[in-house]
């Protein structure tokens, strides 16, 4: 597709100033994720606000990306739920350090997290299981996730099969939580807030946890601090 193609978009976001920084990057966060959820509710141009990108790298420091939902949102960071068996379950477990990004391009804004991985507490998967729909919970079973599939019928069968195996009363506890099935949470010692400007402008700001330096995924995840200490976390802008 030839570059003249693609049509430019002034931004014509209000930005992000120091003055409206919330005082922790839970609030801006919280703030942040609570407009996008409400901007869907509002329009068609925000269709799955909570859809976020998460980056890890292989064996050979080689970067890999993918977009998941967010599951689990509080002070210790976003969290998400896959299969450990994947290509990112097995990239997390070989090398905690990640990065993920929350991006809204119809809001202009985007929060982007480095970080550390962290595995979410079994009690609290299970209760995200246990509110999901049945199908869902079937194909969970059913898919080895990105392990090669010979073709989608065999896949239809695998899915079937499970459904005849654990059959829907309308139970949450209909289906057991597959082994593998795990919550990821981004202990983030990084998180930046960026508003989009007229003219390219942009709003960049960005909390660094006290002590991170510019290493921000370098930190052991038991000492990475709550998102809503203000105390552990310094604010600086940066260029667009
Ligand atoms: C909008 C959207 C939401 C998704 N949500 C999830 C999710 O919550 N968990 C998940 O494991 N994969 C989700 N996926 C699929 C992943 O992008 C990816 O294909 C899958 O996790 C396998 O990635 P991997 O092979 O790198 O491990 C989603 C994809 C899209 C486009």
């Amino acid at each position: 597709m030839p570059a003249e193609a693609v049509t430019r978009h002034d931004y014509t976001g209000d930005g992000l100033s120091e003055e409206d920084l919330a005082p922790t990057p839970w609030l801006q966060l919280e703030r942040w994720v609570a407009d996008a959820d409400a901007r869907a509710v509002d329009h068609d141009d925000v269709y799955e606000p909570r859809a976020i990108s998460v980056a890890t790298v292989d064996a050979h420091g080689v970067p890999n990306v993918r977009t998941v939902l967010l599951r689990f949102l509080d002070e210790r960071g976003p969290g998400f739920v896959s299969s450990s068996d994947s290509t990112k379950g097995m990239e997390i477990s070989a090398n905690p350090h990640v990065a993920a990004a929350l991006t809204w391009p119809a809001m202009f804004r985007a929060i982007r997290f480095r970080g550390t991985i962290e595995l979410v507490a079994a009690d609290e998967v299970e209760a995200y299981w246990a509110s999901r729909p049945w199908a869902s919970r079937i194909s969970a079973w059913a898919s080895h996730q990105s392990a090669p599939a010979n073709s989608r019928a065999q896949l239809e069968a695998d899915y079937d099969r499970y459904a005849a195996q654990f059959p829907d009363h309308g139970r949450p506890d209909d289906v057991p939580v597959p082994e593998t099935w795990k919550g990821y949470r981004v202990r983030a010692t990084e998180v930046e807030f960026w508003g989009g400007r007229s003219n390219r402008l942009h709003d960049r700001l960005v909390f660094t946890a006290v002590g991170a330096g510019g290493g921000a995924a370098a930190q052991d995840v038991a000492t990475v601090p709550s998102l809503d200490d203000a105390a552990a976390w310094t604010v600086h802008r940066r260029q667009p």
